[in-house]
């Protein structure tokens, strides 16, 4: 069984999705920090970031490996290093190219192959697992948002401040959405979720009960 989560940035849907997966038993893939992963690899190699092709060969080349919440850049852990400020910003490129999305949804097609799995990200129900037997759009107010992600870059040592936090939110909102390959997207036969004012526990067991109800008798 699919289970696709998608939705905006700090709604709530790592986390969620996350809890979820070791709910179900179900192998949790988190597609944003496919994205995240060769963007870092590119700066890295100090790509040239308006040049497709190089992006591109770097993610053909790239081992990514997600396990037990870790990700893994050709063997090395950088679970923490994709998740600064920095490589946020930079991920946008990777993301905005074609190439790099069509490798990237190839390989989490191949992720999933024959598995249960809970996967999230922008575009998981319209692109990459349209067959999905459980999609939901998990969403909550720009402040709420906001807030979760000024408190999870302060808790890792960033110095932030909420106003840039919301900025950047802004930003990548309106780009997540007006991406037009890939873009952040409701697909007809998703289920929307508003997280504002639910606790974390609260958020999983809703999610918990619309995966449950859609699960083969
Ligand atoms: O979910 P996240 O913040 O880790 O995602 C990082 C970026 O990657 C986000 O700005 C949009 C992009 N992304 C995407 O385009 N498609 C996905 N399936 C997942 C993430």
């Amino acid at each position: 069984m699919i289970v696709t989560i998608d939705g905006p940035a700090g709604s709530g849907k790592s986390s969620a999705a996350r809890q979820l997966a070791k709910r179900l038993g179900f192998r949790f893939l988190d597609t944003g920090a496919m994205y995240r992963a060769v963007a870092l690899a590119g700066k890295e190699q100090g790509v040239d970031w308006q040049d497709h092709s190089q992006l591109t060969r770097i993610a053909l080349s790239l081992e990514i490996y997600l396990h037990d919440f870790h990700v893994f850049l050709d063997g090395r852990d950088v679970t923490d290093e994709i998740r600064t400020v920095e490589i946020t910003q930079l991920t946008k490129h990777v993301a905005d190219n074609p190439d790099t999305r069509r490798i990237l949804v190839d390989a989490q097609r191949k992720l999933a192959q024959g598995l249960d799995v809970v996967t999230e990200g922008r575009d998981q129900a319209t692109v990459a697992f349209p067959q999905a037997e459980c999609k939901i759009f998990l969403t909550a107010g720009e402040t709420v948002r906001a807030q979760r992600r000024f408190l999870d870059l302060t808790t890792r040592g960033e110095r932030v401040t909420l106003e840039s936090v919301l900025a950047n939110q802004s930003r990548r909102d309106q780009e997540d959405e007006e991406r037009v390959i890939g873009g952040l997207r409701m697909a007809p036969d998703s289920i929307l979720v508003n997280t504002d004012g639910l606790t974390q526990d609260q958020v999983v067991e809703t999610l918990e009960k619309l995966v449950r109800s859609k699960m083969p008798g």
